[in-house]
């Protein structure tokens, strides 16, 4: 896996859905589907842009308990190279994912901040890379791991730069984000319209669900697209060819194709749908990144080989051929639960967040990816179930299908789901992301929202390019126009240019 995501480091931010190998002889087939923004190369040492500068700022552990007075860091970067005074600050916000310098570096967000003389600044969400509130991540631990207390993180940061590093109590404060970032970019805004003056949320996922069935649609629309209906049609095959083995009893048939670690308990339904949804995880990770179409073509090329006897064994073929250094593949329920049981933040699934992302999905957001929709290639058995048993059983039994389905409904209600009533908000999505129906992707009343033609999730966040196309070239000259908007209406005319830079080089003054 990772020789294959190394591949993937484009000219643009790319964005990883991590599956799990932390034992490459035993890779387990199950991920929740993290999207992280990736650098989209190192800077050299002599390139302009460098100028992160880390820093950290005590929050408290509890932001809703007044009792409670424990308080640890949450580390941000900023990059003041570009900032004059008066200038606005420019908040990229953190997301399920250890924070990076280029997020301040590079993309099209910091070319709009030097643009716009801003204060450019990215924090680390907490629970996250080492922003950690909690001595350790047992549930109880994780129970500050809430909006409740992110956004409060976010407000605190937020009057920290404003008063003690700018001190400019009128700056004009602007959010941006990918993804959940994204998310909590526009509910910042939501909760505190006083501390932000506008929002770029790209690919934002707001709109909780405990049945996500459009997901699993667009990753089938994708492989038709960029595979053949050929390809679609192996894979519609190959899965009622496996569930129908497994209803006849032959489950052993399968767990000697798909070298499987353990047995397909095919008398226990979570067990079958995890099994299924292995296959489904692999295959959707080929879809949803900026990659795909090399992806889906590669993968296509092994699932449509004449060569292959069925579409079963050209499936086998292709997952088994994916992991050359396993020696079985897991995929049963009872190993992936005891995956996310751990505890210590030295243990690789929460330095990786694999256990916090688990959380915040089963606490609030949901987005169960499931085959119960008709029109999708992988079979009629993944359902919500599997991701709610897996919820209760990694969270301790506390957390029911019926608590599970109240919280996702809280949340929507709370924020107002797909509908939010919020301005000054601009959401771009790309047609070819499957998370794009969790977001807000049509334009109602004052909202703002684009679909960008043949772009993938996140994809507009890297700097303007000669590659663009024109609609994706379009939606982020888009999104510059507005934050200039919002920040001339709420601060004045935009600073004038810099004077020009004081001769330099001892060649210069030579000629004098
Ligand atoms: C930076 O250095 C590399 C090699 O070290 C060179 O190829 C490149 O042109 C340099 N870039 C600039 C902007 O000077
Ligand atoms: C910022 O961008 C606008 C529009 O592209 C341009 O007119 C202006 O010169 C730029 N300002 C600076 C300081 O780069
Ligand atoms: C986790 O931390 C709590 C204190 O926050 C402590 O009481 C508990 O024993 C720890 N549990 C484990 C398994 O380390
Ligand atoms: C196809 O079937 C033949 C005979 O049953 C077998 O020898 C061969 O290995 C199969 N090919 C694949 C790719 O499974
Ligand atoms: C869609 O985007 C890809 C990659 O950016 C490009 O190669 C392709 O030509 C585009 N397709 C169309 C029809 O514009």
């Amino acid at each position: 896996m990772l020789s294959r995501l190394a591949l993937i480091l484009g000219v643009s931010v790319a964005l990883a859905g991590a599956a799990i190998e932390l034992n490459p002889s035993r890779p387990l087939l199950f991920g929740t589907h993290r999207l992280i923004p990736r650098a989209p190369a190192k800077l050299e040492d002599n390139e302009t842009g460098h100028g992160a500068v880390w820093n950290q700022l005590q929050v408290r552990q509890s932001q809703t308990n007044p009792q409670n007075r424990n308080s640890f860091p949450i580390r941000y970067v900023s990059n003041d190279q570009h900032y004059r005074r008066g200038g606005p600050l420019f908040l990229f916000i953190g997301g399920p994912w250890e924070l990076q310098e280029h997020l301040v570096e590079q993309g099209h967000f910091f070319d709009i901040a030097k643009n716009m003389s801003a204060y450019l600044v990215a924090n680390e969400l907490r629970y996250y890379g080492e922003s950690i509130p909690a001595e350790n991540a047992t549930r109880l631990n994780l129970r500050y791991l809430a909006l409740a207390h992110i956004l409060p993180d976010i407000a605190n940061l937020i009057t920290h730069l404003m008063y003690e590093v700018l001190r400019d109590p009128g700056a004009t404060v602007i959010l941006a984000g990918v993804g959940f970032s994204a998310s909590i970019a526009q509910w910042t805004r939501q909760r505190y319209q006083h501390l932000v003056q506008g929002v770029w949320s790209s690919s934002g996922m707001v709109k909780a669900s405990t049945n996500f069935v459009e997901f699993t649609e667009v990753v089938g629309e994708n492989i038709r697209r960029f595979g053949s209906d050929e390809c679609y049609n192996a894979i519609w095959q190959g899965f009622r060819v496996a569930e129908n083995l497994i209803d006849a009893g032959l489950s052993t048939t399968l767990d000697n194709l798909f070298d499987v670690c353990n047995p397909i308990k095919s008398d226990d339904p979570v067990d079958v749908e995890a099994f299924l949804n292995g296959i489904f995880n692999e295959i959707s990770l080929q879809a949803v990144d900026i990659d795909l179409r090399e992806n889906i073509d590669r993968m296509c090329q092994i699932l449509t080989d004449p060569e292959k006897n069925n579409s079963l064994t050209a499936l086998s073929n292709w997952l088994t051929g994916l992991f050359p250094d396993a020696e079985c593949l897991v995929m049963d329920f009872e190993s992936i639960t005891e995956a996310y049981q751990v505890t210590d933040w030295q243990d690789e699934m929460l330095r990786n967040g694999e256990r916090q992302w688990l959380y915040h999905r089963c606490t609030a957001l949901g987005w169960p990816l499931t085959s119960s929709s008709p029109y999708q290639p992988f079979g009629r058995r993944i359902s919500p179930d599997l991701f709610m048993q897996i919820c209760e059983r990694v969270f301790n039994d506390w957390l029911t299908p019926d608590v599970f389905r109240a919280l996702v409904r809280d949340t929507n209600i709370f924020w107002g789901g797909g509908r939010p009533d919020v301005q000054r908000v601009y959401h771009t999505h790309g047609s070819l992301d499957p998370w794009r129906y969790a977001g807000v992707y049509f334009a109602y009343g004052n909202s703002y929202s684009r679909v960008i033609w043949n772009a993938t999730h996140g994809e507009d966040l890297a700097s303007i390019s000669e590659d663009d196309s024109y609609a994706l070239r379009l939606a982020k000259e888009r999104v510059a126009q507005e934050i200039r908007r919002w920040v001339y209406q709420s601060s004045g005319p935009p600073l004038p240019p810099p004077p020009p830079p004081p001769p330099s080089s001892p060649a210069g003054l030579g000629l004098l």
